[in-house]
């Protein structure tokens, strides 16, 4: 599952708005009953308003209805920022696919990826 998810993240990347960067991001996010989810990075003149391809997908997501827990897996075009490492924590993605800059796809647990995670506090 994971490659077709990379493949739409690969292709759906295609469409990021990234003018200033240049670089193009896609990500493509399968809940758990099997709706698709695809997001890409969406920049800014002022820059740090930019917003990065998983947290779109994630925004698409929850304004279909879907909260913590419903997301299951994300492939991503590029190694998740540490912002979005936070975000695929809160909604308790389970496995997080992306190639390294060596090419080599790797998945890993939103806890590896963001050990020792924050929460609020009970
Ligand atoms: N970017 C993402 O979309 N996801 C990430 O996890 C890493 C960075 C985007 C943000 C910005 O538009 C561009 O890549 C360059 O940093």
């Amino acid at each position: 599952m994971s490659d077709d998810l990379l493949a739409r993240a690969t292709a759906v990347a295609a469409r990021a708005y990234a003018p200033y960067s240049n670089y193009l991001v896609g990500a493509a996010m399968r809940a758990r009953d099997g709706r698709i989810y695809e997001g890409v990075n969406v920049e800014n003149a002022a820059y740090p308003l930019g917003i990065c391809a998983e947290r779109t997908a994630i925004a698409y997501a929850v304004v279909d209805g879907c909260r913590p827990g419903d997301l299951v897996e994300i492939a991503i075009t590029a190694s998740p920022c540490g912002g979005c490492r936070q975000w695929l924590h809160e909604f308790r993605l389970e496995r997080v696919t992306f190639p390294k800059p060596d090419g080599e796809v790797v998945s890993y647990a939103p806890d590896e990826l963001l050990p020792e995670s924050w929460d609020l506090p009970a």
